[in-house]
């Protein structure tokens, strides 16, 4: 489909109305309450996000009016379940870009997409002696899965190194990239740091050297315009529920080349497309990929998300967020004693950070008996915690319903930690 015709959906539309933060936080039902008496500011979108009504409402509808299983059916509800499923599929795809519908394989979220490619793409293609490579700042679930592929393979785990400020080390990174190489996985956004990485860049020297790119997109698909085809990546994850969708559904994209070329993941349902007890023969793209009763109502859920943030724009949603990024580091800078982690040049939505010697923890109680909830602990990156030589941090995560009131009264509550316990 060309791009042109790519702009009359939903997905790529443009923004009706100037983004309006307080509109906008009006949408979201959750942030509507006092939480220990003082109104809720909701700092830990990075861990999951709030949902506004229409999704909420989407889901209802869902199960109120369509409720069946796909693909199956000849009713009626069947067709409207099957409908409304490939929809959210199309609203996906228009909404990284992808060449084809076959291209996008609905998940659980960021991790089992890592999880499948490293156990089918990584069963046909790794052998002994090659090498995976990930970056010092990546997120368990981009570690793991690559450090059981090599345990079972032989093969060998690489990790480029980052700058104090949380910024890979390129030069060393792409001197990392060699004939034995054959993934390279990285963030395309911190979640712990908020450094947005040069992927493009990466992407090309990887290809380069003749291996594939996974961008691991969790933090990214709610911050930034994503465009899989111009950024050239092979495989590229993100979760529903970080991108004011659902828990429990996650997409994985990947070139319809590599995914027609690799086993399936599980067995089951609707990745058949025949079955003797001698030999089964597997379904086309992407339900090759899907075994068993997808998550139907997740994908509802997230179609209808993808339309609302559409809606906003994701350019007018990253320059609110840059700002309030810029706020906050500067108010945060005033704290006595506060120390960022994570400084890079690009960055999105996240402050990071500790607080003399009070423990992350403490801060997040102070904290959140001011009514501002925030993460503290290692954020699910204990190299990367190695790395700086901390235990833990505390973490701010800015969605695209916070205000600069939320940075001002997370800021206040950090002073009364201070005072606290300095
Ligand atoms: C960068 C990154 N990758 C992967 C994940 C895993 O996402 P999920 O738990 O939704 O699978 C997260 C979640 O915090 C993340 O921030």
């Amino acid at each position: 489909m060309s791009r042109a015709a790519d702009e009359t959906l939903p997905a790529r539309a443009a923004p009706a109305r100037p983004f309006d933060p307080a509109r906008v936080r009006a949408d979201f039902p959750t942030l509507a309450q006092t939480v220990h008496g003082k109104p809720l500011v909701y700092l830990d979108s990075a861990a999951t996000t709030q949902k506004p009504a229409v999704v909420i409402d989407a889901i209802a509808r869902y199960y109120r009016c369509d409720n069946s299983n796909v693909h199956r059916a000849v009713h009626a509800l069947g067709e409207r379940a099957t409908q409304s499923y490939e929809g959210a599929r199309a609203k996906v795809r228009a909404f990284v870009n992808a060449a084809s519908e076959r291209e996008i394989v609905f998940v659980r979220g960021a991790t089992e997409g890592i999880n499948l490619v490293a156990s089918t793409w990584g069963r046909a293609n790794v052998r002994a002696g090659d090498e995976i490579l990930i970056t010092a700042m990546e997120h368990h679930s981009n570690i793991v899965p690559w450090q059981r592929l090599c345990e079972q393979t032989g093969a060998r785990l690489k990790v480029a190194p980052i700058t104090a400020a949380g910024e890979l080390e390129l030069e060393e990174l792409e001197a990392l990239i060699g004939e034995r190489t054959r993934l390279v996985a990285l963030a395309h956004c911190s979640n712990a740091l908020g450094t947005i990485n040069p992927v493009a860049r990466i992407i090309e020297r990887a290809h380069a050297a003749g291996a594939v790119v996974l961008l691991d997109g969790a933090q990214a698909a709610p911050h930034l315009a994503l465009d899989v085809r111009a950024l050239d990546c092979d495989f590229y994850v993100f979760s529903g529920h970080k991108l004011y969708g659902p828990t429990g559904i996650g997409v994985l994209y990947g070139k319809e080349a590599l995914l027609d070329a690799m086993p399936p993941y599980q067995g089951g349902g609707d990745m058949i497309r025949t079955v003797t007890f001698e030999r089964t023969t597997y379904n086309d793209l992407p339900y090759k990929f899907e075994a068993g009763t997808p998550h139907i109502a997740g994908a509802v859920g997230l179609g209808a998300a993808i339309d609302y943030v559409s809606g906003l724009g994701l350019e007018a949603i990253a320059a609110h967020e840059r700002s309030l990024l810029e706020y906050g580091t500067a108010l945060l800078r005033e704290v006595p004693g506060l120390t960022l982690v994570g400084t890079a040049r690009e960055k999105a939505a996240i402050l990071s950070f500790t607080l003399a010697s009070v423990h992350p923890h403490d801060i997040g109680t102070v904290l959140d008996h001011e009514g501002v909830a925030v993460r503290a602990g290692h954020h699910c990156a204990m190299p990367l915690m190695q790395r700086y030589g901390l235990p833990a941090t505390a973490r701010a995560s800015i969605g695209l319903y916070n205000t600069r009131e939320d940075i001002e009264t997370l800021a206040q509550g950090l002073m009364r930690a201070r005072e606290l316990f300095g």
